[in-house]
C-alpha cells in the first residue's frame, strides 16, 4: 500500500504520517508539503530515517507538478490535508487560501482521476475537512453530517467549497473519495498562532494574551493523536461518498479553557497561582466570530467505535508538557517571519 499524505508537515499531518509509519509499517507513505511557514520537516525527525517513508516537496496548486508526482508513483490512496488553516490569517490574505484550499484541492482531485483512470478498485481519496463549514450554533445543538453548510470566514468558505468538490468528483467521476469534519485540533508540533500553543508561549514570555471579544465562544477540543487515530480508521473502514465528523464531545469557552491552561502553567513553572491569568487581555473580536462549534461524533461511534482517548486535563497537561520541553521547537517557529506577522495581526487590538 502506498499512501500520499499531503501536508503531512504540518500540525495534524506530522501526527499522521507518524501515526501509519508505526501502525502499518508495511506501507509506504509520501508526504507532500509546500512547507509554508506552517510545515516543519523538525515535526517529522523521528521517523524520517525510516525506510518506508518519503518526502516531496511541492505545490498542490500546480497540476504539472502534480500530474509528473501520479505518474512517476503508484498511489493506492491519498490523505489530503495540506491548506491554509488559520483563520485570522485568511481575514488578511483570503486570496490564498482559495488557491491552496480550493484549487490545489481540484488539482489533486484531479490528478487522482487521471492517474487511475476508472480503475478505482482499492483506491481511495480522503479529504480532511473542518467542523468550520457549518458555521456556528446558538447555545444549543450540534453539528451533524446532514447539517446544511454555512461558512462564515474565508478560510471556512474555501474549505467548504473544496468539500463540494471532492463530492463532486465523486458524483460525477466515480471517484473513491471519504471526507471527515473534525473539531479542534490540540497538542504538540501545532503553530503558535493557534490559541493553545499562542498562550503557551506567551505566558512562557510573560507576555499579554489577547482573548477575543469576551472570551465566550464555544469550540470542541479534540487530542490530535485521536484525529490521526479516527483519520486511519476511516481511511480503512468508511464506506465510499461518506462523511464523518470527528469530535471530542470537550466543549469550552475560551475563557474557562484559558484559566484551565493559565492554572496548569503556574504550576509547571513554579510561578504563584493567578501569575499567568493576569497576563489576560480583551481585545477587539475577530470579525465574523463564530459563536459555538459542537461536533455529534456518534455516526464515527456507532458505525466505526472510535472513541477518543484522552480526557482534556490529561491532553492539555500532556501538551504543556511538550511545549515546555521543546522551547527550541517553539524559539524556531517563532523568529523572523512569524515575529512580523503577529506584530501586523495584533497591531492596534
Ligand atoms: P497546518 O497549517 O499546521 O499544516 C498545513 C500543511 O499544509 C503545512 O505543512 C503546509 O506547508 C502545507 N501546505 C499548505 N499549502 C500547501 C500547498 N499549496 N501545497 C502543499 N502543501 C501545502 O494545518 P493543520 O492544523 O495541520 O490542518 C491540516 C488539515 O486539517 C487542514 O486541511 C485543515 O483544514 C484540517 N483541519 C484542521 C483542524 C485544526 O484544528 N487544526 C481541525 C479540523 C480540520
Ligand atoms: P484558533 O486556535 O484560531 O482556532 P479556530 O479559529 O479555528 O477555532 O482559535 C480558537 C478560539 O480562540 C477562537 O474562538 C478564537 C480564539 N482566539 C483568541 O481569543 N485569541 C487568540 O489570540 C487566538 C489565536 C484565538
Amino acid at each position: 500500500m502506498h499512501i500520499l499524505v499531503t501536508g503531512g508537515a504540518g500540525f495534524i499531518g506530522s501526527h499522521l504520517v507518524r501515526h501509519l509509519l508505526t501502525v502499518h509499517p508495511s506501507y509506504t507513505v509520501t508526504n507532500l508539503d509546500k512547507l509554508t511557514y506552517a510545515g516543519n520537516l523538525a515535526n517529522l525527525r523521528d521517523v524520517e530515517a525510516m525506510p518506508n517513508y518519503r518526502f516531496v516537496k511541492g505545490d498542490i496548486t500546480d497540476a504539472a507538478f502534480l500530474e509528473g508526482l501520479f505518474t512517476e508513483n503508484r498511489f493506492d490512496g491519498v490523505i489530503h490535508l495540506a491548506a491554509e488553516s488559520h483563520v485570522d490569517r485568511s481575514i488578511s490574505s483570503p486570496v490564498e487560501f482559495v488557491m491552496s484550499n480550493v484549487l490545489g484541492t481540484v488539482n489533486l482531485l484531479n490528478a487522482a482521476r487521471v492517474a487511475w483512470d476508472g480503475a478505482f478498485d482499492g483506491k481511495r481519496f480522503y479529504h480532511v475537512s473542518t467542523d468550520e463549514v457549518y458555521g456556528t450554533l446558538g447555545r444549543e445543538g450540534m453539528f451533524t453530517e446532514r447539517t446544511p453548510y454555512d461558512p462564515h470566514s474565508p478560510y471556512s468558505a474555501s474549505k467548504a467549497s473544496s468539500d463540494h468538490f471532492v463530492r463532486a468528483f465523486h458524483d460525477t467521476y466515480g471517484l473513491p473519495v471519504v471526507i471527515s469534519n473534525c473539531s479542534n485540533n490540540y497538542g504538540p508540533c501545532q503553530f503558535p498562532e493557534k490559541l493553545i500553543p499562542l498562550f503557551i508561549n506567551n505566558i512562557r514570555h510573560n507576555k499579554p494574551l489577547p482573548v477575543y471579544g469576551k472570551g465566550e465562544n464555544v469550540r470542541d477540543w479534540l487530542w490530535v493523536v485521536d484525529h490521526a487515530r479516527a483519520i486511519d480508521l476511516i481511511y480503512h473502514q468508511g464506506l465510499d461518498g461518506e462523511t464523518y465528523n470527528i469530535g471530542g464531545h470537550n466543549e469550552w469557552t475560551n475563557i474557562d479553557l484559558i484559566r484551565l491552561l493559565c492554572g496548569i502553567m503556574d504550576r509547571k513553572l513554579g510561578r504563584d497561582p493567578g501569575t499567568s491569568e493576569s497576563l489576560v487581555t480583551y481585545v477587539t473580536d475577530r470579525a465574523g466570530h463564530d459563536l459555538r462549534y459542537a461536533i455529534d461524533a456518534s455516526k464515527l461511534q456507532r458505525e466505526l467505535g472510535w472513541v477518543p482517548s484522552l480526557t482534556f486535563e490529561e491532553g492539555l497537561e500532556e501538551t504543556v508538557e511538550w511545549y515546555l520541553s521543546n522551547q527550541e521547537w517553539l524559539d524556531e517557529v517563532t523568529s523572523g517571519a512569524y515575529q512580523h506577522y503577529y506584530e501586523e495581526m495584533y497591531a492596534g487590538r
